[in-house]
């Protein structure tokens, strides 16, 4: 069977006194899509953000890899975040003053890959989610379905081991 790529173990996460994650194991294995399913405000998006170290969960363990994610600083979760996993949030969290092909590019670029090739690159990711036409258009003027899609594509953009 393909290896757990990433984990969580007893994960509870509570926003106050509100409850957004009450024990909660899931494994995904390489290879592997995992969707979850439930009512609106039962916890999908926080144990989305707990698995991709956007939160740290108040109790219980994730895993990404070898690596321990929860007990890493923010910065290093930063890091781990950016080359290893892909993020497609639910409200897109594009920049809405960059074009399609420069928020995809933001993130290789960020982990120093020049301008020239960080462009290269994002235009083909978004060439393969169907918006080779749509590079130069800021958010404001896609549909919503074309913003997610380069949402997407900017999880794609960096090869991580999981989206
Ligand atoms: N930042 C926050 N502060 C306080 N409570 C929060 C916060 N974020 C989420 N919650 C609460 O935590 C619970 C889980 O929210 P979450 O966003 O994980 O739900 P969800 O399953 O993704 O819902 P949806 O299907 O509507 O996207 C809900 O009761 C929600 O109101
Ligand atoms: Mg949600």
């Amino acid at each position: 069977m393909p290896q757990v790529v990433l984990s969580g173990h007893g994960l509870v996460k509570y926003y106050g006194s509100v409850v957004g994650l009450a024990g909660v194991d899931v494994a995904v294995r390489s290879g592997e899509a995992l969707a979850v399913m439930g009512p609106s405000g039962n916890g999908k998006t926080t144990l989305l953000h707990v698995l991709a170290g956007i939160l740290t969960p108040d109790q219980g363990e994730v895993w990404l890899g070898g690596e321990r994610v929860d007990q890493l600083n923010d910065a290093a979760r930063t890091v781990l975040r950016r080359r290893r996993l892909g993020f497609v949030f639910q409200d897109n969290q594009l920049l809405a003053e960059l074009p399609a092909d420069e928020n995809v590019a933001l993130p290789l670029m960020v982990d120093g890959l020049s301008r020239r090739d960080a462009i290269a690159r994002a235009r083909n990711t978004l060439g393969q989610v169907g918006l080779a036409a749509e590079v130069g258009r800021r958010p404001g003027e896609l549909s919503g379905g074309q913003a997610q899609r380069v949402a997407i594509a900017r999880a794609l953009v960096g090869e991580p081991q999981v989206v």
